[in-house]
Parts: structure tokens; sequence; C-alpha cells
């Protein structure tokens, strides 16, 4: 599969999301990461469902929402009918994961499931032919701009090695935190397939270029 990049708008300038969205795309992003935080599960807030649903108004773009909040079957619908095209949830949180998944796929949407740094791969191997796309974090999450945690970078090659045995070759591998041209490296070489990039993307000087580094 090839590498997609799916840059984190919690990097953007809100006051111009829009604009900075269209820029992001027109210079060669696949998708937009949205990073949705309610103060508990994470300790930051970020954004919720009326950003989503005005964003989609303004953009075509394909929407990966990942979802850092506390109880996420209650609020997965809503953000499929928002206009998410990919919601994604974290295994930690207090949701049943197959009542997530289900709620997810009967919008007719895509499912992620996602993995703190502490959390080992293999808790995910039992939901890997249920989902589109597993998220390895490589920060904890809450805050963009932190630095890469390399343990990320095995727990992609096990998933990947899991994903291969199992005959999974159109899992989305997702990678998430302190991503550059470097870790992307890293990353890509281990199975990662869509690299989530905030800070290096929208803090590029030239980015058309950053995204096409992380890429190539
Ligand atoms: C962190 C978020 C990330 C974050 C990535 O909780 O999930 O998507 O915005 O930002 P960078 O790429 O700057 O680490
Ligand atoms: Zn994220």
């Amino acid at each position: 599969m090839k590498t997609k990049v799916s840059p984190s708008i919690l990097s953007a300038d809100f006051a111009y999301l829009a604009q900075d969205c269209k820029k992001v795309m027109d210079a060669g992003a696949d998708m937009l990461h949205i990073d949705v935080m309610d103060g508990s599960f994470v300790p930051n807030i970020s954004l919720g469902l009326p950003v989503v649903k005005s964003l989609r108004k303004a953009s075509d773009a394909f929407f990966d929402v990942h979802l850092m909040i506390d109880k996420p079957h209650l609020y997965a619908k809503a953000f499929c009918d928002a206009g998410a095209d990919l919601v994604s949830f974290h295994l930690e949180s207090d949701s049943d994961v197959m009542e997530t998944i289900n709620i997810i796929k009967a919008c007719g949407k895509q499912a992620g499931i996602v993995i703190k740094p502490g959390t080992p791969s293999a808790e995910v191997y039992p939901y890997l032919d249920k989902v589109d796309l597993v998220l390895v974090m490589s920060v904890e999450p809450g805050f963009g701009g932190q630095k890469f945690m390399p343990v990320a970078v095995d727990k992609i090659a096990r998933i990947h090695g899991k994903a291969k045995e199992m005959g999974l070759d159109n899992l989305m591998i997702e990678v998430d935190g302190g991503i550059n041209e470097q870790t992307g490296a890293m990353c890509r070489l281990a199975g990662a397939n869509v690299l989530v990039a905030g800070s290096y993307v929208f803090g590029a000087e030239d980015v058309a270029d950053a995204i096409s580094k992380l890429k190539a």
C-alpha cells in the first residue's frame, strides 16, 4: 500500500481552519487527521462536533477522526453524521470495543482502533479483522509537538506481521505523534502506511516538500 499522509489539524490555525486544511490538501495530503479531546480521557480539550460539521461543508477531504474521549460509543454516530469518513477510538477507553466498531460500521463509515504507547500490540489482534485501521500512538495522546517514542516502531512491526499472517493486506496501520522525515521513515519500514503529522507539516516552510518527504 502506498504511504498516505494525514496532517493533524491540531497544529493548524483554528481562526483560519478551512484555509489551512485546503493548503495541506492542495500540497499533497491524502486526508485530514482531526483530533477530538474531551479534557477527561486526555488532559486537553481541542474541538468537537460543530467544528467537524462546519469543516465538512468547507472541505471534501477524507476526514480521519481520532477520538480521545471517554465513552466513545455514545458519540461515534454523531461524529459519523457530522462528516467523519473514518472514526478511531481508544482501546483504553471505557466503551465496549465491538459495540463501538459496530456503531461506526452501521453508519457506513470506516472504523479504527487506537492504542497508547504503554498498551501492548497484542491487545488489538482480536480486532484486526474487524477494523479498517489500527492507530499506534507514538506519544502520549493529548498534545501536538511531542517527541517520538521509539517503542512504537516495534509495535507497528508486530501488528504488521500479525496482519500479514491473517491475510489482511488492506489494513491501514497509522502512526501518530512526533512524526517527521526521520521517524516517519522508521515507521514506514516497520509497516506503517498512514503517517499522521501535525507540527512537522503545518510548521513547514514548504508544506508540499514536507509531505513528499514523508512519502518518499
Ligand atoms: C496527539 C494527537 C496528534 C498530534 C500530533 O494526541 O493525537 O495527532 O496532533 O502532533 P505532532 O505531529 O506535532 O506530534
Ligand atoms: Zn491524533
